[in-house]
């Protein structure tokens, strides 16, 4: 992927994104399409954040959502968020295959599974689910090849997936020769005001912009907005490898148990990469994450050969919809677009064009849940309480904490920080920044370095 200067100087755009992941890329994208300048502002490296340890698997059939969507809201609003996931699956292939991105993108069956008797009850609900919608699941209970056995099996036969680095490389390169810029190495610590951004660099500079777009995955400015209160982080831990045993497993196959401790398997060339153990960000269920890992893949593939590891994470909504509207109800002109739930590659295909249509005057702004179920003025909190009570005690538990045992505190809102003996680095709990252990930056929300040593 090319590299992109730090930002140097004053600039003008008709809109400013900050966040150079692949949902601020896809807004970028768009913009460009319709004739806007724009510039992106990346902390890091474009595509650096979680989009680089993304499993990158473009389906509608996002574990039990559909379940949870109807409990939440209700059947129309899960309806639309099947026919928009859909959608932005069958767009994205067009993309790709008009603007000629080499991407690895293919086509894969997508199996949901559980070998447990409550996940198997969760997959009952979720084909009931399907059924309430008008769109009943063709595949369930079909034959798969895995390595044990399994309770309950849905099988989708219309899903893709792609290597997200290499679709994240066409689209920068597609936004810089369309006249986009794009700024790497410079992070944002203020609001826009009055159409300005004040962003420091080597020295102060000033980004103009008639709209801004903020694609951080957990949106930096505290307030107003109050995403604190409304989302957190979740970790996944992953293991590429090279199988001794039942190396067939996922040809043209990916599959997801829906289960708390289970597994995802998807081929990538000749390896299969293995994800499970997902844990809020900061909290410590398992002695050793990647330990988990490596019994599971001895025990069903053998000696396999490891490739990489690796941990990412990603934000969780209480009401498990996505955000794409104003930053905040009295905010005229900064968006946001955040709250993915681990499906991402989709999300934010959606939320962008919820964004970008608001930006060129296709969608009123203040559009009501109604018209734009993806508003961040929704009441969400209230509809997910169940899950929004827990999030407030881990909350207050840390701030307790920080008050009464000394240790690293995060520099984002002054939780008390948790280190990851895996990955080596202090993590929050509140809202899933991380820091390496000198302190500096790895995961947002948290914009400044944390003081992890005196
Ligand atoms: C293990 C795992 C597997 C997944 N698999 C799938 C899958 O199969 N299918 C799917 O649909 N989704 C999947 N997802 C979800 C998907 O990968 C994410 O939702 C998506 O990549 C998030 O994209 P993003 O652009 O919002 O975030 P990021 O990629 O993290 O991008 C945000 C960018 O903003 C930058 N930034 C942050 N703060 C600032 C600041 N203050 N100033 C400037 N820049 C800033 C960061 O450096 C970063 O580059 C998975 C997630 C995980 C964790
Ligand atoms: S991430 Fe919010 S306090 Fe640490």
């Amino acid at each position: 992927m090319s590299k992109f200067d730090r930002l140097g100087g004053d600039v003008t755009s008709d809109t400013c994104i900050i966040g150079g992941g692949i949902a601020g890329l896809w807004a970028a994208y768009k913009l460009v399409k319709a004739g806007q300048k724009v510039c992106v502002l990346e902390a890091a490296r474009v595509a650096s954040g979680v989009t680089a340890g993304s499993s990158a698997i473009l389906t509608y059939a996002q574990d039990i959502i559909y379940t949870n969507l109807i409990k939440k809201h209700n059947v129309e609003t899960a309806r639309k968020y099947y026919e928009d996931s859909k959608d932005a699956i069958i767009e994205i292939k067009e993309i790709v295959e008009k603007e000629k991105f080499k991407c690895d993108f293919e086509a894969t069956n997508f199996v949901l599974f559980s070998n447990k008797l409550k996940g198997a009850r969760q997959l009952r609900k979720e084909e009931k689910a399907y059924r309430d919608m008008g769109y009943p699941i063709l595949y369930a209970d079909v034959k798969v090849e895995l390595p044990y056995k399994v309770k309950k099996v849905l099988k989708f036969d219309d899903a893709y997936q792609f290597d997200p680095l290499k679709l994240c490389g066409e689209l920068a390169s597609y936004i810089t020769k369309n006249g986009g810029q794009i700024f790497e190495n410079t992070i944002v610590k203020n609001a826009p005001k009055d159409n300005k951004l004040i962003v420091e660099t080597d020295k102060k500079h000033t980004v103009t912009a008639k709209n801004f777009i903020v694609a951080t995955r957990f949106p930096f400015i505290v307030f107003p907005g109050f995403y604190f209160l409304k989302m957190y982080q979740s970790q996944n831990y992953s293991i590429a490898f090279k199988p001794k045993r039942n190396e067939n497993i996922c040809e043209n196959t990916t599959f997801e148990s829906v289960d708390e401790k289970g597994f995802e398997y998807r081929r990538v060339g000749e390896n299969i990469l293995c994800d499970g153990v997902r844990v809020r960000t900061g909290q410590k269920p398992y002695k050793s994450k990647y330990r988990v890992l490596e019994k599971h893949l001895h025990r069903h593939f053998g000696e396999y050969k490891e490739i990489t590891r690796f941990c990412a994470q990603d934000c969780i909504t209480m009401d498990h919809l996505p955000y794409a509207g104003l930053y905040s109800g009295g905010a005229e002109n900064v968006f946001v677009i955040s709250g993915f739930n681990k499906w991402g590659m989709t999300n934010s295909y959606i939320t962008s064009g919820v964004v970008v249509d608001m930006v060129l005057g296709k969608l009123a702004p203040k559009a009501k849940f109604k018209d734009n179920i993806y508003t961040p003025q929704r009441n969400d909190l209230f509809a997910g309480i169940i899950e929004t009570i827990p999030h407030i005690g881990v909350v207050v538990a840390s701030f307790w904490n920080r008050l009464f045992r000394r240790g690293p505190v995060c520099s984002h809102m002054g939780c008390k920080l948790k280190w990851n003996k895996d990955e080596q680095t202090w993590d929050c709990p509140c809202h899933g920044s991380r820091f390496d252990a000198k302190g500096q930056i790895i995961n947002n929300p948290a914009a400044n370095p944390a003081e992890v040593i005196k």
